[in-house]
């Protein structure tokens, strides 16, 4: 099934990786969001061989429960690429009000032997008005896709925490009648400030806020790798409490566990070395649920046997970003033909 994407990877990737990193990643995209419809379907029947794994979360019925990481289509440009590679719900973002430039390049980093990425990107994106035009578009020329999407929904560098509330706000006002979640994300490294907001009194407000403006569209909340212990407990029971409807552990960190290239570089690490870590806080994250609320499993998975790790100690769903950079498109099929069938709650039997 995925051997043809997979020889097609095989001569794409020298060339991409000879390239800068942001650069690769912007042809890519570029080229994905021209994809003619027939590509598309092309591409589709290529991963359709991987088995269905019907999940609920949170409401949402998944065919199965991998998911595109935030940040990789953050500006939405190729959403109909994503469920024809085999994944079963996507979500875009991070996106903020008013369009922003990000950090200066470089600001992304390849450590192929290491499998990872170092990014310090600062949520470049086009703002969520061009978001929303893209989104109106794609439905209106009948090219919307079949599997669930969520918005990642950020703050502008320039708005003082004090008013972040009003971009988050502003955000899911916006979106709420064209997507099917939303994922606060107070986690990012890379906007001075943020991950504060994951303490526990600002973060009561600030969800309180969103999940009125989100009406009845489930609202997640993105966490830190770098949160101790106790620390993402307590942001879960906050979640738990103000009506969230699931948990998204975890984000990139600004650790450099293992021997790291590039350790020098600024900004959050993810793929294979992070993988460590995000288990551990996961596994704090699902045992702080307790079941009252789906947790989805992020960070460093790259093969089935994690994907199924991670499904297996109970996450509902599980997300991945850095290893179809290593593993190319193939990859989404391939861990998806790998995994077994559910059996644990949160998921549909
Ligand atoms: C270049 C890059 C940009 C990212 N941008 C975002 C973002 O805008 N919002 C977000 O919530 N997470 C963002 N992430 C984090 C991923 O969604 C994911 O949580 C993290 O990379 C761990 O998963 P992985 O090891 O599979 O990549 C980004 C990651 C990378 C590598």
């Amino acid at each position: 099934m995925s051997m043809l994407l997979d020889t097609l990877w095989s001569v794409a990737r020298p060339v991409l990786f000879r390239m800068d990193a942001e650069d690769a990643h912007r042809t890519t995209l570029h080229q994905m969001a021209r994809h003619t419809v027939l590509a598309r379907a092309a591409l589709s029947a290529l991963s359709r061989s991987a088995p269905s794994r019907p999940v609920d979360l949170a409401g949402l019925k998944l065919d199965n429960p991998l998911g595109l990481a935030a940040g990789l289509d953050k500006d939405a440009e190729a959403l109909p690429v994503w469920p024809a590679l085999g994944f079963g719900f996507v979500e875009v973002g991070t996106v903020t009000p008013r369009p922003q430039l990000g950090n200066p390049r470089p600001r992304l980093f390849r450590l192929p032997k290491e499998r990872a990425l170092i990014n310090r990107m600062g949520f470049n994106n086009a703002g969520v008005e061009a978001m929303r035009a893209r989104m109106d578009a794609l439905r209106n020329a009948d090219r919307w896709p079949s599997v669930p999407v969520g918005a990642n929904i950020g703050k502008n560098k320039d708005t003082p925490n004090a008013e972040a509330e009003r971009d988050y706000e502003a955000c899911a006002r916006s979106l709420r009648d064209l997507i099917d979640y939303f994922t606060i994300n107070v986690s990012s490294p890379n906007t001075p400030g943020l991950r504060e907001l994951q303490a526990p009194d600002r973060l009561h407000s600030l969800l309180s806020t969103v999940l009125e403006a989100a009406h009845d569209r489930p609202v997640f909340l993105k966490l830190a790798p770098d949160l101790e212990p106790e620390a993402m407990q307590e942001a879960v029971e906050v979640a738990v409490a103000a009506g969230c409807s699931g948990i998204i552990a975890t984000n990139t960190t600004i650790s450099r566990p293992g021997k790291t290239g590039r350790s020098g570089e600024n900004g959050g690490l993810s793929g294979a070395p992070l993988w460590p870590l995000a288990r551990s806080r996961i596994h704090v994250a699902l045992a702080a649920a307790d079941r009252r609320v789906p947790v989805i499993g992020v960070g460093g998975v790259d093969s089935a046997a994690r994907a199924q790790e991670l499904l297996d100690a109970g996450c509902t769903a599980v997300q991945l970003y850095s290893a179809l950079i290593f593993h190319g498109p193939g990859l989404p099929g391939t861990i998806l033909s790998g995994l077994s069938r559910p059996k644990l709650a949160h998921r549909v039997p």
